[in-house]
Protein backbone atom coordinates (compact mmCIF):
# COMPACT_ATOMS: atom_id res chain seq x y z
CA UNK A 1 0.00 0.00 0.00
CA UNK A 2 2.70 2.43 0.94
CA UNK A 3 4.10 2.53 -3.11
CA UNK A 4 0.27 2.97 -4.20
CA UNK A 5 -0.10 5.92 -1.75
CA UNK A 6 3.54 7.45 -2.93
CA UNK A 7 2.53 7.26 -5.70
CA UNK A 8 -0.82 9.20 -5.95
CA UNK A 9 -0.10 12.91 -7.27
CA UNK A 10 -1.21 15.18 -4.10
CA UNK A 11 -0.53 18.82 -3.25
CA UNK A 12 0.93 19.55 0.34
CA UNK A 13 -0.96 22.19 1.91
CA UNK A 14 -0.10 22.65 5.43
CA UNK A 15 3.85 22.54 5.87
CA UNK A 16 6.41 24.59 8.23
CA UNK A 17 9.79 25.03 6.22
CA UNK A 18 10.65 25.36 9.59
CA UNK A 19 9.64 22.29 10.50
CA UNK A 20 11.31 19.94 7.90
CA UNK A 21 14.52 20.63 9.69
CA UNK A 22 15.79 17.30 10.34
CA UNK A 23 18.36 16.75 13.39
CA UNK A 24 20.86 15.78 10.97
CA UNK A 25 20.55 18.88 9.23
CA UNK A 26 20.19 20.57 12.10
CA UNK A 27 23.79 19.17 13.47
CA UNK A 28 25.33 20.14 10.02
CA UNK A 29 24.41 23.71 9.91
CA UNK A 30 25.05 23.86 13.76
CA UNK A 31 28.40 23.09 12.68
CA UNK A 32 28.86 25.19 9.76
CA UNK A 33 27.34 28.10 11.38
CA UNK A 34 29.51 27.48 15.03
CA UNK A 35 25.96 27.40 16.89
CA UNK A 36 26.79 25.63 20.11
CA UNK A 37 23.81 22.87 20.49
CA UNK A 38 21.98 21.54 24.01
CA UNK A 39 22.24 18.14 22.37
CA UNK A 40 25.22 15.68 22.54
CA UNK A 41 24.41 14.42 19.45
CA UNK A 42 21.84 13.15 16.71
CA UNK A 43 20.00 10.72 18.70
CA UNK A 44 19.43 12.46 21.64
CA UNK A 45 17.55 15.32 19.85
CA UNK A 46 15.77 12.68 18.44
CA UNK A 47 14.89 11.43 21.90
CA UNK A 48 13.80 15.13 23.09
CA UNK A 49 10.73 14.53 20.61
CA UNK A 50 7.71 13.08 22.85
CA UNK A 51 5.10 16.14 23.55
CA UNK A 52 2.77 15.98 25.31
CA UNK A 53 1.08 19.10 23.78
CA UNK A 54 1.45 22.02 21.19
CA UNK A 55 3.51 24.46 23.43
CA UNK A 56 5.97 21.68 24.34
CA UNK A 57 6.49 21.00 20.66
CA UNK A 58 6.98 24.96 19.53
CA UNK A 59 9.69 25.36 22.31
CA UNK A 60 12.15 22.61 20.75
CA UNK A 61 10.78 23.71 17.45
CA UNK A 62 11.89 27.48 18.01
CA UNK A 63 15.22 26.04 19.68
CA UNK A 64 16.17 24.32 16.73
CA UNK A 65 15.36 27.08 14.09
CA UNK A 66 18.56 28.94 16.07
CA UNK A 67 20.47 27.27 13.63
CA UNK A 68 19.32 28.66 10.61
CA UNK A 69 21.30 31.34 9.89
CA UNK A 70 22.01 32.50 6.18
CA UNK A 71 20.39 32.31 2.69
CA UNK A 72 22.36 29.21 2.05
CA UNK A 73 20.77 27.38 5.90
CA UNK A 74 17.39 28.65 4.25
CA UNK A 75 17.92 27.11 0.80
CA UNK A 76 19.33 23.99 2.14
CA UNK A 77 16.72 23.55 4.41
CA UNK A 78 13.89 23.90 1.91
CA UNK A 79 15.58 21.93 -1.20
CA UNK A 80 15.77 19.08 1.25
CA UNK A 81 11.93 19.04 2.00
CA UNK A 82 11.12 19.36 -2.05
CA UNK A 83 13.02 16.43 -2.56
CA UNK A 84 11.37 14.23 -0.02
CA UNK A 85 8.36 16.02 -2.35
CA UNK A 86 10.05 14.72 -5.06
CA UNK A 87 10.00 11.44 -3.97
CA UNK A 88 6.69 11.22 -2.59
CA UNK A 89 4.89 12.77 -5.74
CA UNK A 90 4.34 15.71 -4.22
CA UNK A 91 3.71 18.15 -7.53
CA UNK A 92 2.56 21.31 -5.79
CA UNK A 93 3.69 22.94 -2.46
CA UNK A 94 2.14 25.96 0.01
CA UNK A 95 4.64 26.31 2.73
CA UNK A 96 4.77 28.22 5.27
CA UNK A 97 7.14 30.15 6.91
CA UNK A 98 7.45 32.29 10.20
CA UNK A 99 9.55 35.47 9.35
CA UNK A 100 9.76 36.42 13.02
CA UNK A 101 10.88 33.30 14.44
CA UNK A 102 14.49 34.36 12.51
CA UNK A 103 14.07 38.55 12.23
CA UNK A 104 13.64 38.59 16.10
CA UNK A 105 17.12 36.48 16.15
CA UNK A 106 18.75 39.49 14.43
CA UNK A 107 18.45 37.31 10.81
CA UNK A 108 17.21 40.07 8.05
CA UNK A 109 14.20 39.49 6.42
CA UNK A 110 15.48 39.34 3.00
CA UNK A 111 18.31 36.59 3.77
CA UNK A 112 15.04 34.36 5.03
CA UNK A 113 13.30 34.92 1.84
CA UNK A 114 16.10 34.62 -0.81
CA UNK A 115 16.98 31.33 1.09
CA UNK A 116 13.88 29.85 0.46
CA UNK A 117 12.81 31.51 -3.07
CA UNK A 118 15.90 30.25 -4.42
CA UNK A 119 14.97 26.68 -3.09
CA UNK A 120 11.48 26.95 -4.55
CA UNK A 121 12.29 28.16 -8.20
CA UNK A 122 14.86 25.52 -8.51
CA UNK A 123 12.27 23.41 -7.38
CA UNK A 124 9.87 24.31 -10.35
CA UNK A 125 12.71 24.72 -12.80
CA UNK A 126 14.64 21.02 -11.90
CA UNK A 127 12.01 18.80 -10.08
CA UNK A 128 8.48 20.47 -11.73
CA UNK A 129 6.97 21.13 -8.25
CA UNK A 130 5.24 24.20 -8.25
CA UNK A 131 4.72 26.12 -4.78
CA UNK A 132 2.79 29.21 -3.29
CA UNK A 133 4.13 30.68 -0.36
CA UNK A 134 2.19 31.55 2.72
CA UNK A 135 3.77 34.29 5.36
CA UNK A 136 2.85 32.99 8.86
CA UNK A 137 2.08 35.42 11.53
CA UNK A 138 2.74 34.22 15.60
CA UNK A 139 -0.05 34.29 17.24
CA UNK A 140 1.24 34.25 20.34
CA UNK A 141 3.29 37.74 19.70
CA UNK A 142 1.28 41.33 19.50
CA UNK A 143 -0.71 42.94 16.48
CA UNK A 144 2.11 45.65 16.28
CA UNK A 145 4.82 42.76 15.83
CA UNK A 146 2.74 41.28 12.87
CA UNK A 147 2.28 44.77 11.22
CA UNK A 148 5.44 45.54 11.61
CA UNK A 149 6.54 41.96 9.78
CA UNK A 150 3.78 42.81 7.28
CA UNK A 151 5.16 45.95 6.45
CA UNK A 152 8.72 44.13 5.90
CA UNK A 153 7.31 41.69 3.71
CA UNK A 154 5.59 44.01 1.55
CA UNK A 155 8.71 45.16 -0.44
CA UNK A 156 8.67 41.23 -1.93
CA UNK A 157 4.80 40.98 -2.09
CA UNK A 158 4.47 38.97 -5.56
CA UNK A 159 6.64 36.59 -3.26
CA UNK A 160 3.59 35.43 -1.29
CA UNK A 161 0.13 34.36 -2.23
CA UNK A 162 -1.38 34.17 1.46
CA UNK A 163 -0.96 35.01 4.90
CA UNK A 164 -1.28 32.03 8.02
CA UNK A 165 -1.31 32.39 11.65
CA UNK A 166 0.21 29.62 13.57
CA UNK A 167 2.04 29.38 16.76
CA UNK A 168 0.15 28.90 20.39
CA UNK A 169 -3.48 28.72 19.34
CA UNK A 170 -5.44 28.66 23.14
CA UNK A 171 -5.73 32.62 24.68
CA UNK A 172 -4.32 33.89 21.31
CA UNK A 173 -7.72 33.97 19.09
CA UNK A 174 -8.06 35.11 15.66
CA UNK A 175 -9.84 38.36 16.30
CA UNK A 176 -6.57 39.29 17.89
CA UNK A 177 -4.68 39.61 14.40
CA UNK A 178 -8.21 40.69 12.66
CA UNK A 179 -7.15 44.07 11.09
CA UNK A 180 -3.56 42.77 9.90
CA UNK A 181 -5.51 40.38 7.62
CA UNK A 182 -7.62 43.16 6.54
CA UNK A 183 -4.15 45.47 5.69
CA UNK A 184 -3.06 41.70 3.95
CA UNK A 185 -6.19 41.45 1.84
CA UNK A 186 -6.45 44.74 1.01
CA UNK A 187 -2.49 44.07 -0.47
CA UNK A 188 -4.37 41.35 -2.37
CA UNK A 189 -3.08 38.15 -0.26
CA UNK A 190 -5.32 35.47 0.33
CA UNK A 191 -5.64 34.34 4.04
CA UNK A 192 -5.63 30.84 5.85
CA UNK A 193 -5.07 30.24 9.61
CA UNK A 194 -4.71 27.44 12.42
CA UNK A 195 -7.23 27.21 14.14
CA UNK A 196 -9.37 23.91 16.49
CA UNK A 197 -6.06 22.10 16.49
CA UNK A 198 -6.28 23.00 20.28
CA UNK A 199 -8.50 25.97 20.55
CA UNK A 200 -12.55 25.86 20.47
CA UNK A 201 -14.58 25.68 17.41
CA UNK A 202 -15.19 29.62 18.11
CA UNK A 203 -11.71 30.50 17.06
CA UNK A 204 -12.90 28.69 13.75
CA UNK A 205 -15.95 30.78 13.33
CA UNK A 206 -13.67 33.78 13.64
CA UNK A 207 -11.27 32.77 11.28
CA UNK A 208 -13.93 32.58 8.90
CA UNK A 209 -15.89 35.52 9.59
CA UNK A 210 -12.99 37.98 11.04
CA UNK A 211 -10.05 36.82 8.65
CA UNK A 212 -12.28 35.67 5.69
CA UNK A 213 -9.80 32.86 5.27
CA UNK A 214 -9.49 30.55 2.50
CA UNK A 215 -8.81 27.61 4.08
CA UNK A 216 -8.62 26.40 7.64
CA UNK A 217 -5.25 24.74 9.18
CA UNK A 218 -6.09 21.61 11.21
CA UNK A 219 -10.21 22.65 12.12
CA UNK A 220 -10.71 19.16 13.36
CA UNK A 221 -12.44 20.24 16.50
CA UNK A 222 -15.02 21.85 13.98
CA UNK A 223 -16.94 18.32 14.73
CA UNK A 224 -17.63 19.54 18.27
CA UNK A 225 -19.91 21.94 16.62
CA UNK A 226 -22.95 20.86 14.40
CA UNK A 227 -23.98 24.11 13.06
CA UNK A 228 -20.37 24.64 11.87
CA UNK A 229 -19.75 21.32 10.33
CA UNK A 230 -22.87 22.70 8.42
CA UNK A 231 -21.25 25.27 6.75
CA UNK A 232 -17.93 24.24 6.14
CA UNK A 233 -19.58 21.55 4.30
CA UNK A 234 -22.12 23.63 2.43
CA UNK A 235 -19.12 26.28 1.31
CA UNK A 236 -16.48 23.65 0.93
CA UNK A 237 -14.26 24.99 2.75
CA UNK A 238 -11.04 22.73 3.02
CA UNK A 239 -9.38 21.32 6.39
CA UNK A 240 -5.50 21.14 5.90
CA UNK A 241 -5.44 18.20 8.26
CA UNK A 242 -2.29 16.34 9.62
CA UNK A 243 -2.77 13.43 11.04
CA UNK A 244 0.72 12.44 13.18
CA UNK A 245 1.16 16.20 14.21
CA UNK A 246 -1.99 15.78 15.94
CA UNK A 247 -1.48 12.17 17.34
CA UNK A 248 1.82 13.57 18.23
CA UNK A 249 0.77 16.27 19.99
CA UNK A 250 -2.07 14.94 21.74
CA UNK A 251 -5.17 16.25 20.13
CA UNK A 252 -5.98 12.72 19.37
CA UNK A 253 -4.97 9.87 21.81
CA UNK A 254 -4.17 7.38 19.34
CA UNK A 255 -4.70 7.83 15.31
CA UNK A 256 -7.33 5.03 15.71
CA UNK A 257 -9.56 8.06 17.24
CA UNK A 258 -8.71 10.80 14.34
CA UNK A 259 -11.78 12.18 12.83
CA UNK A 260 -10.36 12.58 9.53
CA UNK A 261 -12.16 9.87 7.76
CA UNK A 262 -15.59 10.05 9.58
CA UNK A 263 -15.57 13.89 8.11
CA UNK A 264 -14.48 13.12 4.84
CA UNK A 265 -17.69 10.61 4.69
CA UNK A 266 -20.15 13.03 5.90
CA UNK A 267 -18.67 15.40 2.66
CA UNK A 268 -16.04 17.93 4.40
CA UNK A 269 -13.26 18.69 2.08
CA UNK A 270 -10.21 17.48 4.08
CA UNK A 271 -6.85 16.94 2.71
CA UNK A 272 -3.54 15.01 4.26
CA UNK A 273 -0.45 17.05 5.18
CA UNK A 274 2.30 16.38 7.31
CA UNK A 275 2.67 19.77 9.46
CA UNK A 276 6.13 19.14 10.91
CA UNK A 277 7.55 15.97 9.21
CA UNK A 278 10.53 16.30 11.19
CA UNK A 279 9.58 16.49 14.41
CA UNK A 280 6.38 14.27 13.91
CA UNK A 281 7.64 11.06 12.45
CA UNK A 282 6.68 11.53 8.51
CA UNK A 283 6.03 13.49 5.49
CA UNK A 284 2.83 13.40 3.63
CA UNK A 285 3.17 9.46 2.44
CA UNK A 286 3.76 8.44 5.69
CA UNK A 287 0.80 10.32 7.11
CA UNK A 288 -1.56 8.52 4.42
CA UNK A 289 -0.03 5.28 5.44
CA UNK A 290 -1.19 5.88 9.19
CA UNK A 291 -4.45 6.75 8.07
CA UNK A 292 -4.60 2.98 6.22
CA UNK A 293 -2.71 1.35 9.08
CA UNK A 294 -5.05 2.47 12.01
CA UNK A 295 -8.07 4.08 10.47
CA UNK A 296 -8.60 0.67 7.71
CA UNK A 297 -8.24 4.04 4.91
CA UNK A 298 -9.30 2.47 1.49
CA UNK A 299 -7.63 3.33 -1.60
CA UNK A 300 -10.83 5.26 -3.29
CA UNK A 301 -10.66 7.60 0.54
CA UNK A 302 -7.52 8.10 -0.36
CA UNK A 303 -7.84 8.82 -4.19
CA UNK A 304 -10.18 11.52 -2.81
CA UNK A 305 -8.19 12.92 -0.21
CA UNK A 306 -5.18 13.51 -2.70
CA UNK A 307 -8.11 15.10 -5.40
CA UNK A 308 -9.33 17.18 -2.62
CA UNK A 309 -5.66 18.75 -1.71
CA UNK A 310 -5.01 19.66 -5.43
CA UNK A 311 -8.60 20.96 -5.52
CA UNK A 312 -7.95 23.08 -3.07
CA UNK A 313 -4.69 25.00 -3.93
CA UNK A 314 -4.76 28.73 -3.78
CA UNK A 315 -2.75 28.95 -6.89
N1 LIG B 1 0.33 24.53 15.20
C1 LIG B 1 0.65 25.79 15.49
N2 LIG B 1 1.81 26.33 15.18
C2 LIG B 1 2.71 25.60 14.55
C3 LIG B 1 2.45 24.29 14.22
C4 LIG B 1 1.18 23.72 14.55
O1 LIG B 1 0.85 22.56 14.29
N3 LIG B 1 3.55 23.83 13.61
C5 LIG B 1 4.44 24.84 13.55
N4 LIG B 1 3.94 25.92 14.12
ZN1 LIG C 1 0.79 23.80 11.37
Amino acid sequence: MYEWLNALPKAELHLHLEGTLEPELLFALAERNQVKLPWADVETLRKAYAFNNLQEFLDLYYAGADVLRTEQDFYDLTWAYLQKCKAQNVIHVEPFFDPQTHTDRGIPFEVVLRGIQGALKDGEKQLGIRHGLILSFLRHLSEEEAFRTLDQAMPFRDAFVAVGLDSSEVGHPPSKFQRVFDRARAEGLLTVAHAGEEGPPEYIWEALDLLKVERIDHGVRAIEDERLMQRIIDEQIPLTVCPLSNTKLCVFDHMREHNILQMLERGVKVTVNSDDPAYFGGYVTENFQALYEHLGMTKEQAQRLAQNSLDARLV
